[in-house]
């Protein structure tokens, strides 16, 4: 079975397909996966989802693009929230560089809000990092989010920062841009991940694996990023298919579940 850890189901993509969707991730081995809410509509929606299917799990956290809007409001409804038996971790959280909406320091001080949430709760934290990461690993370090680790969400990095997010707890989540042509940065991070600290995601309904890229991306795609990831090790799917998953289900908690 494949652990599809980062999908957003909960969006208006897919409000026509949504069932026909998680019916075709299932079909396809995709037995759990984890929708990840980032505002006031798509968390309460993630959180229905995790609800009606025992196999869907929800993540919550505040998208660092509208940390703006973030107040002392929406840190007690997150707090709330990620008491739910079904929320396995917070976020997306975190620093997005391309988009200006929010300041920096507004992005800085709201993303050190949910990690010291992360703490008290004791929850694995999700990274969302747009052009941001250094800033993203001095955070996390001065915040001692080692302590819960978490999550490199669509790691898009070269193989250099590696070693400062593992030496924190985060495991390394690969996504469709392992599948682009052109795309050597992935492609090596997917070769020197250590196999107990890698996992696969699609990001869905954006960043669809080769050969769907530029189309609408879904959970049953995951499993070419697997094949993908499985050809540059050069070992069978299954290993990646076992370890990718045994690391979720570890990291979110679920493993006495199994
Ligand atoms: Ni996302």
């Amino acid at each position: 079975m494949f652990f599809d850890t980062h999908v957003h189901l909960n969006v208006k993509q897919f409000d026509d397909d949504q069932t026909e969707t998680i019916n075709r991730a299932r079909e396809a081995g995709v037995e759990k996966m984890v929708v990840v809410g980032f505002d006031h509509e798509t968390i309460p929606e993630a959180i229905r989802l995790a609800e009606q299917y025992p196999f869907i799990y929800a993540a919550v956290g505040w998208h660092p693009v509208d940390a703006i809007d973030f107040t002392s409001k929406e840190l007690t409804w997150l707090e709330e929230l990620a008491r739910h038996p079904k929320v396995v971790a917070l976020g997306e959280m975190g620093l997005d560089y391309y988009w200006d909406k929010s300041p920096k320091d507004v992005q800085a001080d709201v993303f050190r809000q949910q990690i010291r949430l992360a703490k008290k709760l004791d929850m694995p934290i999700i990274i969302h990092n747009r052009e941001a990461t250094e800033d993203i690993i001095k955070l996390l370090q001065e915040e001692d989010a080692a302590s819960v680790g978490g999550i490199m969400h669509c790691y898009n990095d070269s193989k250099d920062y590696l070693q400062a997010c593992l030496a924190m707890n985060f495991y390394i989540s690969l996504g469709g841009p392992v599948t682009f042509k052109n795309a050597p940065l992935p492609k090596e991070v997917a070769q020197a991940v250590p196999l107990d600290r890698l996992l696969i995601e699609t990001d869905c309904p954006f960043l669809a694996p080769h050969p769907y890229r530029g189309k609408r991306n879904e959970p049953a795609y995951v499993t070419l990023v697997a094949k993908q990831i499985a050809a540059l090790r050069d070992v069978p799917l299954e290993v990646i298919e076992k370890a990718t998953t045994t690391n979720a289900l570890r990291l979110f908690g679920l493993l006495e579940e199994k």
